[in-house]
């Protein structure tokens, strides 16, 4: 028994920053920023517009392309590191929202891996078959997190959501998850306060995402390089056997070394980065989303996801359309 991707969905909040905004916000340039990342625009939740106001529409459209409703869900896991609230949690939200009822639902935190990881749980109630229909949602309101003074971090970073549906099939669907994390690497990518530490550490509102870039960058290369090998040695299978690679959309430069590693040409890679720029963990369901909607990831087709974040954490799933 397998679990099956039956229906993507994604939504993006209707506010979009362009590079030429950020110039008059920040020194920078738009030359800079697409040189250095890739990135053209992004868009961004508006004052009052949350994690789950993303993750309805994007679950929603889920559901319709699966051709299931909300009675049918029985299970949602969302991977977010930008909840609404610290809790109910935004699975139990966006239940509330789409009007299901009594299902378990919970949401996940790792980072910009947090739908590798909640994929790859929710993929195993299906498997065992404690699932017949799951919800699994990327989403995310990073933006929420930046200090839009700092050049070096606020260019990167946009907010979006996108969501699968999990169903049991005999034929392979989602055919090996590889979850990885290592917190020595804490000091490189994270967020400053929270609610054991106490939220005003550095006064309120005046907490902000940290990166060391050079640091993420370097790490991000070895581990997504080392994950998509993995993936393949635990399936016997080689690099010509990939149709499509579905990255994390941090960086084009970390995008283009594991599509070399790879010895894949980047037309058989998914590229939304220039438009939304890193929506976290709602950037591969994004992806997915979009190269399904519009025709070039096709039934039957076999895809590599592959992720990295903050903790670090690292994954990848091989998935069989
Ligand atoms: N506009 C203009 N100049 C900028 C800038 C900006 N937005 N941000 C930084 N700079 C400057 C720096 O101050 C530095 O100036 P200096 O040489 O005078 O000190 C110079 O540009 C080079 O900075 P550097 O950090 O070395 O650039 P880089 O080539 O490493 O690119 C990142 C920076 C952040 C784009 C890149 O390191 C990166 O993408 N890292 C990975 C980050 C990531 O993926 N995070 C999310 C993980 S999920």
């Amino acid at each position: 028994m397998y679990a099956r991707i039956a229906g993507t969905g994604s939504y993006l909040p209707k506010k979009i920053l362009t590079n030429a905004d950020l110039e008059k916000m920040v020194d920078t340039t738009d030359e800079w920023i697409k040189s250095r990342s890739g990135i053209e625009q992004r868009h961004i939740a508006v004052p009052g517009e949350t994690t789950t106001d993303l993750a309805v529409p994007a679950a929603r459209a889920a559901m319709a392309a699966a051709g299931v409703g909300p009675a049918d869900i029985d299970l949602i896991c969302v991977g977010t590191t930008t909840p609404d609230l610290i809790f109910p949690n935004v699975g139990t939200l966006l239940q509330q929202r789409l009007g299901i009822h009594g299902c378990a639902a919970f949401s996940l935190e790792a980072a910009c891996s947090g739908f590798i990881y909640a994929l790859s749980v929710a993929e195993k109630f299906v498997r065992l078959g404690e699932s017949k229909c799951a919800l699994v949602v990327g989403a995310e309101t990073l933006s929420r997190m930046v200090d839009w003074t700092d050049r070096s971090t606020c260019v990167l970073f946009g907010d979006g959501a996108g969501a699968v549906i999990l169903k049991p099939s005999v034929e392979p669907g989602i055919i090996s998850t590889h979850l990885h994390a290592d917190g020595k690497y804490k000091d490189l990518l994270y967020f400053p306060e929270g609610i054991s530490t106490g939220f005003n550490l550095a006064g309120q509102g005046k907490a902000f995402l940290r990166m060391k870039g050079n640091e993420v960058y370097k790490v991000a290369v070895t581990t997504l390089g080392r994950v998509v090998l993995e993936t393949l040695a635990a399936n016997g299978i080689d690099k010509s056997q990939i149709d499509w690679l579905v990255p994390h959309q941090a960086n084009i430069r970390i995008i283009e070394a594991i599509a070399k590693r790879l010895e894949m040409p980047m037309e058989r890679v998914i590229v939304t980065l220039a438009t939304h720029g890193n929506t976290s963990a709602a950037s591969i369901p994004l992806a997915l989303d979009a190269g399904i909607r519009d025709g070039r990831i096709k039934p039957g087709q076999q895809l590599l996801l592959a992720a990295f974040g903050g903790g670090l954490t690292w994954g990848s799933a091989l998935v069989r359309l």
